[in-house]
């Protein structure tokens, strides 16, 4: 059936990624993406989206309530997937102010106009990082749907913030929604300020390889497609009112992972630098998806062995999208946020 979803923060990693995930897997589809392109949004991510007649893009704030009612006037959509958001831990303790006005109103303005223009779903991205954290000797334990929330940064906290209030959207105003929340993605298109690119960008400059702490803390890894599957099954499927945790039981320490990206490199392990700790730095995330693959049959279909080697491989092959963003303003956030530290 013919559908117009809206995608916000279509411009930013995962956002990109689900846009032309659900180009390809719904052909009846056409997907509106609002992006108000903040230093993580990249146009050039969209390149090949924006050569489609069943895609468009709008460079908006989802702040600006007058502009975002203007787009659902526009396109009528049926659907909004909420990716929009402020979304790096680090900075979130620098200055963690925006990431309350996106996160939370951004989130707020978005689900009054799906019930001013009578969308049929609302589905908000969280994270799994709204649980807080979880201890590292015990394996046993992982993150449900039932884990009260206990967020740990400025982020995590906007982040669950945001979830009560699409709760209390759905209560009051009898709002249909449904929340993911995910585990730490990786794939083609993630900003360099995070692990993964980083420490290959790094590795391949052969620059200091930041490592907190003693790079013991635990992350959960899922190849960002099978995100983007889950949120489409969700869309399909979901019960409105519901949440969902996705994540496929890949959990590895950071020391690990900066290894591994080594290995790839052929960098040297003596570029490992352990620096100062991020403050309030959670120790573990797991994720329990039981119930998204009970109820909605989801399994993830990417090893880490298997999407890590893509991922590199991608950054390796698309040197011209990561070098124009690290030679502009990321040098002077790469020089504030570790010029002390290595
Ligand atoms: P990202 O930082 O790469 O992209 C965010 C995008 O949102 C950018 O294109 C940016 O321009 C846009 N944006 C920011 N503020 C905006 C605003 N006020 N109005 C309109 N657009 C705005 O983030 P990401 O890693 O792709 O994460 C996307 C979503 O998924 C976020 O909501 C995040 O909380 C969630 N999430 C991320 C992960 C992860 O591992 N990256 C895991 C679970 C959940
Ligand atoms: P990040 O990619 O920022 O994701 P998140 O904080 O949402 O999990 O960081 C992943 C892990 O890597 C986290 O434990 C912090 C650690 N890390 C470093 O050790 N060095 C770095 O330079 C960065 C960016 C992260």
């Amino acid at each position: 059936m013919k559908k117009t979803v809206l995608v916000t923060g279509g411009a930013g990693f995962i956002g990109g990624n689900f846009v032309y995930y659900m180009l390809g897997a719904h052909p009846d589809y056409d997907i509106v993406c609002v992006d108000s392109l903040t230093y993580a949004g990249n146009l050039s991510t969209l390149k090949k989206a924006k050569e489609s007649a069943r895609f468009a893009f709008e460079k908006a704030d989802i702040r600006d309530r007058g502009t975002i009612n203007g787009i659902f006037e526009k396109y009528r959509p049926n659907v909004v997937v909420n990716f929009a958001a402020e979304s790096h831990v680090d900075r979130s303790i620098k200055n963690p102010e925006v990431f309350l006005t996106t996160n939370i109103l951004g989130t707020q303005v978005l689900m009054d106009a799906c019930i001013a223009y009578g969308a049929e779903r609302f589905h908000q991205v969280s994270t799994d990082e709204v649980y807080g954290d979880l201890p590292l000797d015990r394996p046993d334990m992982f993150f449900t749907e039932k884990t009260p929330l206990k967020a740990s940064s400025p982020y995590s906290a906007s982040k669950a913030s945001a979830d009560l209030l699409v709760m209390a959207y759905h209560r009051t105003y009898g709002l249909n929604a449904t929340i993911s929340r995910c585990s730490n993605n990786y794939g083609p298109y993630q900003f360099p300020e995070k692990l993964i690119p980083l420490m290959f960008i790094n590795a391949g400059e052969g620059k200091p390889l930041p490592v907190y702490g003693k790079g013991e803390n635990v992350r959960d890894w899922l190849y960002v497609e099978d995100h983007c599957a889950a949120i489409d099954l969700i869309l399909e499927n979901g019960k409105n009112g519901e949440v969902y945790n996705v994540g496929g039981h890949n959990e590895m320490r950071n020391i690990d992972i900066v290894r591994l990206i080594c290995k790839y490199t052929g960098a040297s392990e003596t570029l490992i630098k352990f620096v100062t700790d991020r403050k309030g730095h959670d120790l573990r995330y797991a994720i329990d998806p039981e119930k998204i693959k009970r109820e909605l049959g989801w399994t993830p279909r990417t090893k880490f062995a298997d999407g890590l080697k893509k991922t590199l491989d991608w950054y390796r092959e698309n040197e011209s999208w990561w070098k124009e963003i690290v030679s502009g303003e990321y040098k002077n956030y790469y020089a504030k946020m570790y010029g002390d530290k290595v």
